[in-house]
């Protein structure tokens, strides 16, 4: 049986409500004649979000958020808690992406927070894991991924565990047009698969550079169900035609 994938848009800080409209209009009626086999998701900021939620709701391409907060309400200037992603119908939400560690302050604990968060109000969280390119080098790929996944499980009961999607995004792949490679990213893909434990097949997700072009190859290995795309999802077309490459790379490694 053919494996079911994943694609998921991170649009970062791009995008008014008018450019997510515009997007939407073009997108969805091609992404809803893509394969029933691929869940496709728009993560966007959270300023976009009422308005693509009008524009996707006779879509099968889901609402996605890049961050919440974990408590449900109160006196926290400036944040959005997964109740409040909830009531506009987000159904997944970026959790823990490097920007964020890194720029933010996002730690392990907050991860593992905002997971919990999001799944009591039923949106699956996108789990970004991965290492530095000093990480890499050292060869603490294997022990960074695992730590990471330990730690956003760590208040899961085992049924929560099951509706993680979890994103391997080498840190020095983002942005840089550098992708890891597929081979690579299997690999340490294997690894976060061994860390999830007990999980029969969670979806895993390769980011980092991943283009039209080098979808097929990565999608083609066998750990690895789709991409968490930044750049090459700002276009409409562009994205389409990743996620088809992508989909032609699953069908291979059926
Ligand atoms: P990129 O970003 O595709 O532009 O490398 C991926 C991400 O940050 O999720």
């Amino acid at each position: 049986m053919s494996r079911s994938a994943c694609f998921a848009a991170n649009w970062k800080m791009y995008k008014t409500p008018k450019d997510a409209l515009a997007y939407a209009r073009a997108f969805a009626p091609a992404a809803d004649s893509l394969s029933a086999r691929s869940s496709i998701a728009l993560c966007a900021p959270t300023i976009d979000l009422a308005a693509l939620s009008e524009a996707l709701k006779s879509s099968r391409v889901a609402l996605g958020a890049q961050n919440c907060f974990w408590e449900p309400e109160g006196a926290f200037t400036g944040e959005v808690s997964a109740a409040m992603l909830a009531s506009l119908g987000v159904r997944c939400c970026i959790v823990g992406h490097s920007e964020r560690r890194r720029l933010f302050g996002e730690t392990d604990e907050s991860v593992a927070r905002k997971v919990s968060a999001l799944l009591a109000e039923g949106i699956r969280p996108i789990v970004c894991v991965g290492e530095s390119l000093e990480e890499n080098r050292a060869g603490e790929t294997r022990s960074r991924v695992t730590s990471q996944v330990h730690a956003a499980l760590r208040h899961l009961s085992e049924e929560q565990r099951a509706g993680l999607i979890v994103a391997y995004e080498p840190i020095w792949a983002i942005g840089t047009g550098l992708a890891d490679s597929p081979e690579a990213s299997n690999q340490t893909i294997g690894y976060i698969r061994e860390a999830l434990g007990g999980l029969e097949r969670a979806t895993v997700l390769y980011g980092g550079s991943m283009k039209p072009d080098n979808a097929l190859a990565f999608c083609a290995q066998p750990n690895i169900d789709g991409g968490l795309v930044g750049s090459a999802s700002l276009d409409p077309a562009g994205f389409i035609a990743l996620i088809e490459n992508g989909l032609r790379g699953i069908d291979a490694a059926a």
